[in-house]
């Protein structure tokens, strides 16, 4: 297991290409430990985590995510340009691995899916569930397994949360698959701070000294 902190978080990327091998219950607990252990709004904790393993539930759920990606987001992403620190290998490599994975999410060996229970569900309360996330995508890092922060079977929201079985008033807030990665962890690509981070007035570019 992998314990430096700052190095588990440079080389948390999004890992789409897992192995079907089934990753043992003992490490989805400490990844669901980690998740439980972020901050939520007055420690509320209105988050429940469905884990699901079931090969029906993930292919009834991966067939919204499937039409979201090659109906919506594909079309959009191929004609953008690349992102903010990456180039246009590395994006056209980004796609390839984002339809792997659309095309096999179902395959995942397992998924967490962190859900908020009651409220209104705003940007406030996505604070409240997606530290937890980041939590569990560097736990998961830190124990070897791949996993991706996903929302794009959201495009059919109702649809995919009727499939995962939520009740009323609970939402799902994302997916992640998990499980052995085929490829190798290694660093984000993220524009430098200087293009990012600002000091006392917007626009001022912020200095270390
Ligand atoms: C809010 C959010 C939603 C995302 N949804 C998806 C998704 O549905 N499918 C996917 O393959 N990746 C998804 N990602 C992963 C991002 O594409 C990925 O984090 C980004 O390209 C940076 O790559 P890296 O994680 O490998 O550094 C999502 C990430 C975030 C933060």
């Amino acid at each position: 297991m992998n314990t430096d902190l700052f190095e588990i978080i440079r080389t948390t990327r999004s890992m789409r290409r897992l192995k079907p091998d089934p990753v043992a219950p003992a490490l989805i607990r400490q990844v669901l430990e980690a998740g439980t252990a972020a901050p939520s709004g007055g420690n509320m904790q209105t988050w429940r985590f469905l884990v699901v393993r079931d090969p029906a539930i993930k292919i009834a759920v991966a067939h919204w995510y499937r039409r979201g990606w090659h109906e919506i987001v594909a079309p959009r992403y191929r004609a953008s340009t690349p992102p903010p620190g990456s180039s246009r290998d590395r994006f056209d490599r980004l796609l390839a691995a984002a339809e792997h994975l659309a095309d096999h999410l179902h395959e995942a060996p397992v998924w967490i899916v962190p859900c908020l229970e009651g409220g209104t569900h705003t940007r406030t309360s996505g604070a409240s569930i997606y530290p937890a996330v980041q939590n569990m995508l560097l736990a998961a890092r830190a124990l070897g397994l791949g996993a991706t922060l996903t929302t794009l079977y959201l495009l059919f929201e109702k649809e995919a949360e009727a499939a995962l079985g939520l009740p009323d008033g609970t939402h799902s807030y994302a997916i992640l698959p998990i499980g052995y990665p085929l490829g190798k962890f290694g660093p984000t690509a993220r524009a430098p701070l200087q293009d990012v981070v600002y000091a006392d007035r917007w626009g001022e570019k912020w200095t270390e000294t």
